[in-house]
C-alpha cells in the first residue's frame, strides 16, 4: 500500500489541529521506504536518494523518524539520527518540516523524539549540525539546549536552479547537548 501524501486537505487539518490542541495530536513513527515517493517537499531528487541510502542503515547505524498527521497518515516532518558521525553519541540530521507547516512546533517535536531514541540506546550526547547562514535553525537548536561545540565541513551532490548537478561545499557549526 502506497503511503498517503500531505495534500492540501492534510496540511489544513494539521495546521488547525496543532493550533487548537498542540503537536501532541500528531504521531511520531519510523520513516518507511514507501514514504519516500511522497517526501518531495523535503528536498531534491538527490536529497531523497540520500534519505533512501540512510534508511538502509537503520537500525544498526541510524534511526530515521517522521511525524505523521495520524496513525498510518502522511509524513509532514522527517529527520534522522546517525550513530557513526560522533561515536558515543547520536547526530540528528536531515531534519525537514513541510514548508507549509514550519513554525508550528513540529521540528521541536521531532527533535525531542530523536533525542529519546538516542537516550534509549544508552548514549549520553545528542549532536546537531547547522549550516552557516541558517540562523533560524541555529536559534531553534540553542533554545532546545544545544551549545556550539566546533565546526564541520562537508560536500555533497546538489541540484542548481536549472536542475544541473553540482558539488555543494558546505560548512557550519556543530552543536551538542547532554541528554
Ligand atoms: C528548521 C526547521 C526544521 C524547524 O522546524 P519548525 O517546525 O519550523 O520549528 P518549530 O516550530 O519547532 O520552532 C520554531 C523555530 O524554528 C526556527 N525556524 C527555522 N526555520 C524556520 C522556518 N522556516 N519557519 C519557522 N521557524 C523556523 C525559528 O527559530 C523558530 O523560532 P522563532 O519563532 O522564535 O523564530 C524547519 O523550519 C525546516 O524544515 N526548515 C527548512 C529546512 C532546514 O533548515 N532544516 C534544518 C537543517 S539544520
Amino acid at each position: 500500500v502506497a503511503a498517503p501524501a500531505a495534500d492540501a486537505a492534510v496540511i489544513e487539518w494539521v495546521r488547525a489541529a496543532v493550533e487548537r490542541d498542540g503537536v501532541g495530536v500528531l504521531v511520531v513513527d519510523d520513516l518507511r521506504a514507501d514514504d519516500l515517493p511522497v517526501l518531495e517537499w523535503s528536498g531534491s531528487r538527490l536529497h531523497l536518494e540520500s534519505v533512501a541510502q540512510n534508511l538502509a542503515r537503520v537500525p544498526e547505524h541510524a534511526d530515521y523518524l517522521c511525524v505523521r498527521a495520524s496513525v498510518g497518515g502522511a509524513a509532514v516532518a522527517k529527520g534522522g539520527v546517525d550513530y557513526e558521525e560522533h561515536p558515543g553519541g547520536g547526530t540528528i540530521w536531515q531534519v525537514a518540516v513541510h514548508p507549509e507547516l514550519q513554525g508550528l512546533g513540529l521540528g521541536s517535536f521531532l527533535i525531542a523524539a530523536c533525542e529519546e531514541r538516542i537516550r534509549r540506546r544508552g548514549l549520553p550526547t545528542a549532536w546537531i549540525g547547522v549550516e552557516d547562514g541558517n540562523d533560524g535553525a541555529l536559534r531553534l537548536y540553542e533554545r532546545l539546549g544545544y551549545s556550539p561545540s566546533g565546526r564541520w565541513s562537508s560536500s555533497w551532490a546538489a541540484l542548481n536552479e536549472s536542475g544541473q548537478e553540482y558539488v555543494h561545499e558546505a560548512g557550519g557549526i556543530d552543536l551538542s547537548k547532554a541528554l
